[in-house]
């Protein structure tokens, strides 16, 4: 688990329930800026096919993403939850031959995305510090 101050924690909860609860526009936005910078990450959502905004298997997708970061972001404290619920994410998406790279590429288009929407003074050099640690 990241070694978050309080205040670390504080921020990135409050970051996250600012944006997180817009799913079919941030949700949306946030997928078609995925697959604009990484085409090639499209295709293993088999079930998602035409136009990204306002399309529902997107938005199921997005759904799912956002409440799982949610519970994520709500169990900080937790060491065993935190490090159990993202080893078992990790695996599924093994499977799925999804790799570091693919995650590390789609956290990138996520903190722009946060910047993008949420501006400079929210997501401050402290904010965004706080954010790429998890
Ligand atoms: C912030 C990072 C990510 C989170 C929180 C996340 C979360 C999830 C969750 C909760 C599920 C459903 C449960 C499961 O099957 O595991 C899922 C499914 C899936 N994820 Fe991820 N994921 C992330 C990154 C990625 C990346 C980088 C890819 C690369 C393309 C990806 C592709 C998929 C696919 C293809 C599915 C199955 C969709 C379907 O049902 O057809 N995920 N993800």
């Amino acid at each position: 688990m990241p070694d978050l101050s309080e205040s670390q924690v504080e921020i990135i909860k409050n970051t996250w329930n600012i944006y997180s609860p817009d799913i079919k526009g941030n949700g949306c936005e946030l997928f078609a800026k995925w697959f604009v910078d990484n085409p090639s990450h499209l295709p293993f959502y088999k079930k998602i096919t035409g136009e990204i905004m306002g399309n529902p298997e997107v938005i199921k997708q997005a759904t799912v993403d956002f409440q799982f970061i949610t519970n994520i972001i709500e169990n900080l404290d937790n060491n065993d939850y935190f490090e159990d619920t993202l080893s078992k994410l990790s695996a599924r998406h093994k499977q799925r031959k999804i790799t570091i790279d693919m995650f590390e590429r789609l956290g990138l288009v996520i903190m722009g995305e946060l910047i993008d929407k949420l501006g400079p003074d929210l997501m401050n050099a402290g904010a965004v510090e706080a954010c790429f640690m998890i």
